[in-house]
């Protein structure tokens, strides 16, 4: 047990975004620096408690309120349990905005008693830009988690402090040259930068949260040195984020499964196992697009037909929509599943981690989410990259162009994708004169994570130099 000089543990207070995409790699990071000692505890709103016990196949007690060694602790956010968080997203963030810094604050307090360690470290992440400022208050040093790539720290940092031209309402095809990184085009770049995307410029927490960096003593990264060297590097003397990841579940690393932790919002599909069980090795394509994608009727069609041509098995999460959809959005196109039964399988969700190190796994038709990227990435299995927004398109010009280890699906010059192009995407990744390339570059990217997370790795002594700063910190 990592300890102070004069005897008493470390305690170290993670604060987490209730969303799976973000507790997620939290418990992992929290579960490591378990594994280093220090006592964690990990605070998210009240509606993660309602939803994790709900659905959660991990083991957890609720009475005791803890996971796998991580005491568990939940606080309001302003709002009734049963009130629609997804109906008025700007109205849950500016509320939540307002009462979670009460609330930890209250919660930090409260947990500062006598018999419990004060925390001699604060861990937030992205979405809660305002837990610096807690921490801040309470006199606590704080870190924060960036959960994308060190690639989109390294460009919204420069993007935020206008170190370097993006593209403008009268040059919005200008491409971007950053240092650390390959050239980028208008259409690798995170949606969040370009001036006319709908979602608007940089959001206001992202601009919070960069704001708030000097209040931040660490940035810690869900990514690995090898995979990132040279945008981890461009950032050693501006504002250095140091790698510790990659946090995903451990039987992907190699590692023992009991120190596997995470939850899932929705419920897996174990079914799909058995039929994966059922196919040749390297022959299934698996397609999903995260937990917020919706594609369009067309963007659905086009997959559609392209799979059923491909001649390959597949399997596809068509995961319901959370949102009202508008003309057949996120709908398979009629007939689809009758034409192609017994050659592919859809689900609403799967335990995806297990399914992509499936041997009868041959590639992911991804949207690209980061989480998704780096479960691909340790599995060793190449990719064909569809992003649609935020941090995607970027990610999908690392797996192209840095990693090598997919091939993207472009749209038309209409701007539509078409299935002849999902055919010729698959056909490459698949059977094309690259293909044996793509393999043997995942297959060294999945042995490179399991170095830098292994005892000594690059992730593990970057963990190592934390714990012992923050140890230093509170002697
Ligand atoms: C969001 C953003 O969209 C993404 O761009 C950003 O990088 C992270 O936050 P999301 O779209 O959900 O995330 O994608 P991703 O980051 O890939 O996370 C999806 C998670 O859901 C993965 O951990 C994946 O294993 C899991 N998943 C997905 C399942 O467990 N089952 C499924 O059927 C599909």
């Amino acid at each position: 047990m990592a300890m102070k000089e004069e005897g008493k543990a470390i305690h170290v207070l993670m604060v987490a975004f209730a969303a799976q995409g973000h507790i997620n790699p939290m418990l992992r990071l929290g579960k490591r620096l378990v594994s280093k000692g220090l006592h964690v505890t990990l605070a998210t709103t009240e509606i993660a408690a309602h939803r994790m016990f709900k659905t959660s196949s991990t083991t957890t007690t609720t009475a005791t309120k803890s996971i796998s060694g991580i005491h568990l602790e939940f606080f309001s956010d302003g709002f009734p349990i049963d009130y629609d968080r997804k109906l008025d997203l700007d109205h849950y963030m500016d509320t939540l905005g307002k009462f979670g810094p009460i609330n930890l604050s209250k919660l930090i307090q409260n947990l500062s008693h006598d018999r419990v360690p004060k925390f001699s470290c604060i861990i937030s992440n992205p979405f809660v830009p305002w837990v610096a400022d807690v921490a801040a208050e309470h006199r606590i040093p704080c870190a924060m988690l960036w959960i994308q790539p060190c690639t989109l720290y390294a460009i919204y940092y420069r993007f935020y402090n206008n170190l370097n031209e993006f593209p403008t309402l009268e040059n919005p095809d200008m491409s971007v040259e950053l240092p650390g990184l390959p050239l980028l085009h208008a259409h690798d770049l995170p949606s969040f930068v370009i001036p006319s995307n709908p979602f608007g410029s940089l959001p206001k927490l992202l601009s919070q949260m960069f704001q708030n960096m000097k209040k931040l003593k660490w940035v810690l990264g869900n990514s690995f040195q090898e995979l990132e060297k040279d945008a981890i590097d461009s950032m050693a003397e501006l504002c250095p984020i140091k790698p510790i990841g990659p946090l995903v579940p451990s039987t992907l690393l190699g590692e023992d499964q009991n120190l596997d932790i995470g939850i899932d919002m929705w419920i897996p599909e174990e079914t799909c196992m058995e039929w994966l069980n059922q196919q040749q090795p390297s022959s299934v394509i698996y397609v999903s697009f995260g937990s917020i994608v919706v594609l369009s009727a067309k963007q659905m069609e086009s997959i559609a037909i392209g799979l059923k041509n491909s001649n390959h098995p597949f399997l596809w999460v068509v995961k319901p929509s959370d949102y009202p959809k508008k003309d057949g959005a996120g709908e398979l196109p009629l007939g689809f599943l009758e034409e192609t039964r017994g050659r592919g399988l859809i689900v609403q969700w799967c335990p995806q981690t297990k399914v992509l190190a499936h041997p009868a796994i041959a590639c992911f038709l991804s949207h690209c989410g980061w989480n998704s990227t780096l479960e691909t990435i340790v599995a060793g299995v190449p990719i064909i990259a569809f992003p649609q927004w935020t941090d995607q398109p970027t990610n999908a010009k690392l797996i192209l162009d840095v990693l090598h280890v997919g091939v993207r699906l472009m749209p038309n010059k209409d701007g539509l994708l078409s299935n002849e192009e999902v055919e010729r995407c698959i056909e490459e990744i698949i059977a094309g004169p690259r293909a044996e390339e793509f393999k043997k570059a995942a297959a060294e990217l999945k042995q490179g994570a399991r170095e830098a997370v292994a005892e000594g790795g690059s992730s593990d002594r970057n963990i190592q130099l934390f714990v012992d700063e923050i140890i230093g910190n509170s002697c």
